[in-house]
C-alpha cells in the first residue's frame, strides 16, 4: 500500500521544546520520520544525542535512527542555552541513561543519503542551530532537488532577538550555516520569534496531559515543571514570562502540522554574518534586489488552535 505520510528529517538539539515537538510529530502519526539528526545547540552534542535517544525510548520508537552531527558551528566557537534548558538540556530532570545507541554515520551525509533515497522530496524540520543542514548542502550543492523545504525555528524580524538584540539563538549559534541554507535554493519556511512570541503556554495548557499516564506525558510534564518554576524569573525571561512559558520549537512544528494556522509572506531572505548583527535574518519585504523569493516568512498564527491540537495529539497519540 502507498505510504502517504510526509517523509521527514528532524534536525534538533534536544532541548525541552525539541522534545515537546518531536513527541507531537510522533503522536500525530502523519509523518514518515526518517531520522533525528542531532546538532550542538542548547547543550553539547553528546548531551543532545543522549536526549534524542531518551525521548525515542520514551515514545517507543527505537526504529528511528539518531545520527550525530556537528559538535560546533562552522566557523565560530560554540554557544549554548543551559539557562533555558537545564544543564542536561531536559530541565535537570535526572532521567536514566538510554539503552539505545546512535546509528553509524555523520548527520550531514545521512541527510544527503536519506533525501536522495526518498521516493518523494523530504521535508526538514530544523529546530536547532542549522549546522548539519548547511554541511549537507556543502556535501551536495544540489540538495534542493531532494528537499522540498526546510521549516526553520529561527529568526527575529519585527521583534527583538532572544540572544542578541537582533538575532535568535538558532541563527546566531551558527550564522554562516544559516546563510548557506538560505542561499541553497531550498525553500525556507522561517518560523522565528515573530511567531514564537505569540505562543504562550499557560499552566492550564498542561492540565489534560497531567491526567494521562504514559511515558511521554510523564516525560513532558517533568520537563515543563522546570520552565513553570521559572515563570516571572528575570534570568530566563525569554522562556518564562509573567504567566506563561515558551516552547519555541512547537511553534515551528505547528507549521508542519497545519500551515493554515499561519499568515505568511513570500520574501527574499538572507542572513547577516558580520559584526554585532551577525545572526540577524534580513528579509527584503520591498524586494529591493529584485530576486526570486526564497523564504516563506511566518508572521501570524492561531496559536490557540495549535496548542489545543498539540495537547490533544499528545494525550491520544501514545
Ligand atoms: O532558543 C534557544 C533554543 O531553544 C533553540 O535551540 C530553540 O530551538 C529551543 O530549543
Ligand atoms: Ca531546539
Amino acid at each position: 500500500m502507498e505510504d502517504n505520510r510526509t517523509p521527514l528529517i528532524i534536525d534538533t538539539d534536544p532541548g525541552i521544546d525539541d522534545a515537546a515537538s518531536i513527541f507531537w510529530v510522533l503522536a500525530s502519526g502523519r509523518f514518515d520520520v526518517k531520522a533525528l539528526t542531532v546538532t550542538h545547540g542548547n547543550v553539547g552534542l553528546e548531551r543532545c544525542t543522549i536526549n534524542a535517544l531518551r525521548l525515542l525510548e520514551a515514545a517507543g520508537r527505537p526504529d528511528i535512527p539518531v545520527y550525530q552531527g556537528a559538535k560546533a558551528p562552522i566557523l565560530r566557537p560554540r554557544i549554548s542555552a543551559e539557562f533555558a534548558h537545564g544543564t542536561d538540556g531536559m530541565g535537570d530532570s535526572e532521567m536514566p541513561m538510554p539503552q539505545l545507541q546512535p546509528a553509524e554515520g555523520h548527520a550531514a551525509s545521512r541527510i544527503v543519503e536519506i533525501a536522495k533515497a526518498s521516493a518523494r522530496p523530504v521535508t526538514i524540520l530544523a529546530i536547532g542551530p542549522i549546522t548539519n543542514v548547511a554541511l549537507a548542502v556543502l556535501l551536495e550543492p544540489d540538495l534542493k532537488r531532494y528537499v522540498d523545504r526546510v521549516i526553520f525555528m529561527g529568526g527575529a524580524v519585527r521583534v527583538p532577538g532572544n540572544f542578541t538584540p537582533v538575532a535568535s539563538f538558532n541563527v546566531v549559534a551558527d550564522p554562516e550555516a544559516a546563510q548557506i541554507v538560505y542561499q541553497s535554493g531550498i525553500p525556507v519556511v522561517q518560523v522565528g520569534l515573530d511567531i514564537c512570541n505569540q505562543f504562550s503556554f499557560r499552566p492550564a495548557d498542561f492540565d489534560a496531559l497531567q491526567q494521562v499516564d504514559s511515558p511521554v506525558t510523564r516525560f513532558i510534564c517533568q520537563m515543563v515543571q522546570f520552565r513553570l518554576r521559572q515563570i516571572g524569573g528575570v534570568a530566563a525571561e525569554s522562556v518564562a514570562r509573567s504567566d506563561s512559558i515558551a516552547l519555541n520549537d512547537v511553534a515551528a512544528t505547528s507549521y508542519l502540522m497545519n500551515p493554515d494556522w499561519f499568515t505568511t509572506e513570500m520574501v527574499v531572505g538572507d542572513v547577516e554574518t558580520a559584526g554585532r548583527c551577525a545572526g540577524q535574518t534580513v528579509l527584503d519585504f520591498a524586494n529591493r534586489e529584485n530576486r526570486e523569493p526564497n523564504v516563506c516568512f511566518a508572521s501570524g498564527v492561531d496559536s490557540h488552535a495549535a496548542i489545543r491540537q498539540w495537547s490533544w495529539d499528545l494525550c491520544h497519540g501514545f
